[in-house]
C-alpha cells in the first residue's frame, strides 16, 4: 500500500463501505504476515484500538498487544482496555504496569518539553523491553492514520512543531520489524466508522482524544503522586458530569489541569491549603485552532461542588476561557 491516498479512493462513510474496507485489509494483512507474529502497542486510543480489532479479525492470536500503563492514564482507562480486548475479544494481551518507572524518572522535572521527552523515550524503552521478551515477532503494527502521514510530510519540509508530540515509533536498532499499518490511508472519521463496523463500542470509537503523555501534561510542573491522584479523581468527576448532561457527546475535548500552586482555603473551620483544578473544554475541527465551550453555570456549580468535596487536596475550581491560539489545547 502506498503512503499516499489515491484521489479515486472513496470516503468511508457507511457500514457497508467499512465492511468492504475491512475485508480488503483482512486479506492484505494475511498475505503480508503469513503465519508470523505481529506486535502492537495498544494504548486504548481510537486508532490503536481499531487496528487491534482489525488484526484480531485477520490473524487472531498471532497478534500480540502490549498495553503499557505509564501511570499517567485517566481513571479506569487501563482496566477498560484489558476488559475489552482480553475479556471480550480474547486478545493475546500483555499488560505492563510501568507506573514506578515513569514517575521515578519524572520526579522533580518541571520543564514541559523535558517531561514530554522523558515520557516518549521511556515509553519506547518499556515497549522494547517487552518486545525483546517475545519470540518470533517479525512485524510491528501501528495505528498511523492519514493526518500523521500528512504531518510527517510537513515536518520533512522543515515546518517547526510547537510541541514534541509523542507516538510510538523509532524503536532501538536491535528491533527490526516490518510495519503493518492497515489504517494509514484513513481520516479519523473513517477510522471511527470502521471501528463500529468491527463491533467496538460507540464510547470507545468516539472517545475524545487523549495525548500520548497522558495526564503528565496536565499535572503541571514537576509531577507528584498526590497531585496526580487529585487530578485523576477531578478529571473523572468532570467526565462523569459531562456524560450525565450530554456535553460529552457535544464537546470535542474536555479535561482538568492541576498546576503546582496552592491557595488558602477553609474546611471544617480550619485552614485548608489546596491546589486549583482548572476546567478546559474546547471545540475544534483539526486541533490547529480551538474555541471554548460555554458550559452552563448550573453544570459548573455542580462540578465545582463535587470536585471540592470529593477530591482530597483540591480547594478551588477555575475555568479556562482561552481559545487556541493563543493557548494551546493542553497546558504543556
Ligand atoms: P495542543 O496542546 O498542541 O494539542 O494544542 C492539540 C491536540 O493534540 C493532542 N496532543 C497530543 N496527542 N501525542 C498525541 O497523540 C501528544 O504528545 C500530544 N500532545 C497533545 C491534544 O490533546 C490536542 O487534542
Amino acid at each position: 500500500m502506498s503512503n499516499l491516498r489515491p484521489e479515486t479512493m472513496e470516503r468511508i462513510t457507511t457500514p457497508e463501505l467499512a465492511a468492504k474496507f475491512i475485508d480488503e485489509q483482512v486479506k492484505e494483512v494475511r498475505a503480508q504476515v503469513g503465519d508470523k507474529k505481529v506486535l502492537l502497542a495498544l494504548s486504548g486510543g481510537v486508532d490503536s484500538s481499531v487496528v487491534a480489532a482489525l488484526l484480531i479479525k485477520a490473524i487472531g492470536k498471532q497478534l500480540v498487544c502490549v498495553h503499557v500503563n505509564h501511570g499517567l492514564m485517566r481513571k479506569g482507562e487501563s482496566e477498560a482496555v484489558i476488559d475489552m480486548f482480553k475479556g471480550q475479544l480474547d486478545a493475546n494481551l500483555v499488560y505492563v504496569d510501568a507506573t514506578d518507572r515513569f514517575l521515578n524518572l519524572l520526579a522533580g522535572v518541571a520543564e514541559p518539553e523535558r517531561k514530554r521527552k522523558i515520557i516518549g523515550k521511556e515509553f519506547i524503552e518499556v515497549f522494547a523491553d517487552e518486545a525483546r521478551k517475545l519470540e518470533g515477532v517479525s512485524f510491528l503494527a501501528q495505528g498511523t492514520i492519514y493526518p500523521d502521514i500528512l504531518e510527517s510530510i510537513k515536518a520533512a519540509e522543515g515546518k517547526k512543531a510547537v510541541k514534541s508530540h509523542h507516538n510510538v515509533g523509532g524503536l532501538p536498532e536491535d528491533l527490526k520489524f516490518e510495519l503493518v499499518e492497515p489504517i494509514k490511508l484513513l481520516f479519523k472519521d473513517e477510522v471511527r466508522v470502521v471501528g463500529e463496523a468491527l463491533g467496538l463500542p460507540h464510547a470507545m470509537v468516539y472517545r475524545q482524544p487523549f495525548p500520548g503523555p497522558g495526564l503528565g501534561v496536565r499535572c503541571l510542573g514537576a509531577i507528584t503522586r498526590d497531585r496526580l491522584h487529585a487530578l485523576r479523581e477531578a478529571d473523572a468527576i468532570l467526565r462523569d458530569e459531562f456524560d450525565k448532561c450530554g456535553l460529552a457527546e457535544k464537546v470535542w475535548q474536555y479535561f482538568i489541569a492541576v498546576p503546582d500552586i496552592k491557595s488558602v482555603g477553609v474546611k471544617d473551620e480550619s485552614r485548608y491549603e489546596g491546589w486549583p483544578a482548572i476546567i478546559r473544554a474546547i471545540n475544534t475541527k483539526d486541533a490547529m485552532t480551538a474555541t471554548i465551550e460555554e458550559i452552563p453555570y448550573e453544570i459548573l456549580h455542580k462540578i465545582t461542588y463535587r470536585i471540592t468535596h470529593e477530591v482530597e487536596g483540591i480547594n478551588r475550581v477555575l475555568l479556562d476561557l482561552t481559545p487556541k491560539p493563543i493557548g494551546t489545547i493542553e497546558w504543556e
